[in-house]
């Protein structure tokens, strides 16, 4: 998805990598050590430090603070798992047991907690524009959880839906560049270009996330394919199917009866949300995302870095549709 050409930026996501395994040890706590390290240790995509050693490259990428900037976002993206797989009751995640699974809700509530505290450890010396930036991020990201718990109730559902993935999972990415950019002393304007992007970029890849939990097998995601619809979660791709069309009906009852599981009447269900026009629409929306993105990397200078975030906005688009 954003893979590093560039031999410098291998050599930083090497850095914040060590940076990462250091940070969630715990000292004289082994127990807590192994059980913060899990999910780094499972590997991921590493996006958001990515998107932060980009940004950085819209001013001086080489300055200390950028790889600890880089770090501080995973360990929140890192924390924010624990936390959502407890309460999405997850088995897999990264392709491994999740940590409520192996340790049990407790343990992963509290280690979740635990890379919070060091994440906050490790941005203090960024300074105080990126501890506000931090904690909106986990403001948001927090409200972003907590409504889509509550639900839509009385709202317009697709309008809260949006907000919901604006909070919960924009924010990090608006989060990653802000961290990045600041500690290379990228200039205000810049940043906020940036920041644009980072929030149209976010949204859509949240949305790319809601297509795949219905197209996508478990092997290729990482985590169990109709994980969401199981769970009851109306996303975009499902409020759009419900709205009308090819098989809405079909659909509203099968939802309804709760033939969401792994047997037949569940399978049926799957096959209904596959091909209703809802799917097209949602992809729709995920290119609309990548445009807006796309339009708002228009403010900063062209260069390689600016590729890459362009290329990932873009390659956000083809992941929904295959
Ligand atoms: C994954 O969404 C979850 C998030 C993007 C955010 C989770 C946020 C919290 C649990 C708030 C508390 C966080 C902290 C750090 C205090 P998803 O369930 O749609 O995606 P998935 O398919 O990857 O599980
Ligand atoms: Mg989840």
């Amino acid at each position: 998805m954003l893979t590093a050409t560039d031999p410098r930026l291998d050599a930083d996501l090497a850095r914040c990598e060590g940076l990462l395994h250091t940070s969630v040890q715990c000292p004289g706590n082994p127990f807590l050590t192994a059980v913060a390290d899990h999910l780094f240790m499972a590997g991921g995509k590493r996006l958001r430090p990515m998107l932060a050693l980009l940004a950085a490259r819209f001013g001086d990428p080489g300055r200390p603070d950028v790889i600890r900037a880089a770090a501080v976002v995973e360990l929140l993206h890192v924390a924010s798992l624990y936390h959502d797989d407890v309460m999405d009751q997850a088995t897999l995640r990264r392709g491994v047991p999740s940590v409520n699974a192996g340790w049990g809700n407790r343990v992963a509530v509290l280690a979740g907690d635990y890379l919070v505290a060091r994440a906050a450890e490790l941005a203090v010396p960024l300074g105080h524009a990126a501890v506000m930036a931090q904690s909106e991020a986990l403001r948001r990201l927090v409200q972003g959880q907590l409504n889509e718990t509550v639900g839509a109730a009385g709202t317009d559902p697709e309008e809260h839906y949006l907000r919901v993935v604006a909070d919960k999972t924009a924010a990090l990415f608006v989060l990653a560049v802000r961290l990045g950019a600041h500690a290379a002393g990228v200039p205000d304007g810049r940043i906020e270009a940036l920041a644009a992007y980072a929030e149209a970029v976010g949204i859509g890849f949240q949305l790319c996330d809601d297509v795949l939990d219905i197209t996508a097998p478990s092997d290729r995601s990482g985590k169990p394919a109709g994980a969401d619809v199981r769970a009851g979660l109306r996303t975009l791709p499902v409020l759009r199917a419900l709205r009308g069309g090819r098989g809405s009906r079909r659909l509203r009852w099968a939802l309804a009866a709760g033939a969401v599981g792994e047997g037949i009447a569940g399978r049926r269900t799957m096959t209904l949300l596959r091909r209703s026009p809802g799917l097209a629409d949602a992809r729709a929306e995920v290119a609309r995302y990548a445009a807006n993105a796309q339009a708002a990397l228009q403010a900063l200078p062209e260069s390689a870095a600016r590729q890459a975030l362009d290329e990932f906005s873009a390659a956000m688009v083809r992941r929904a549709q295959a």
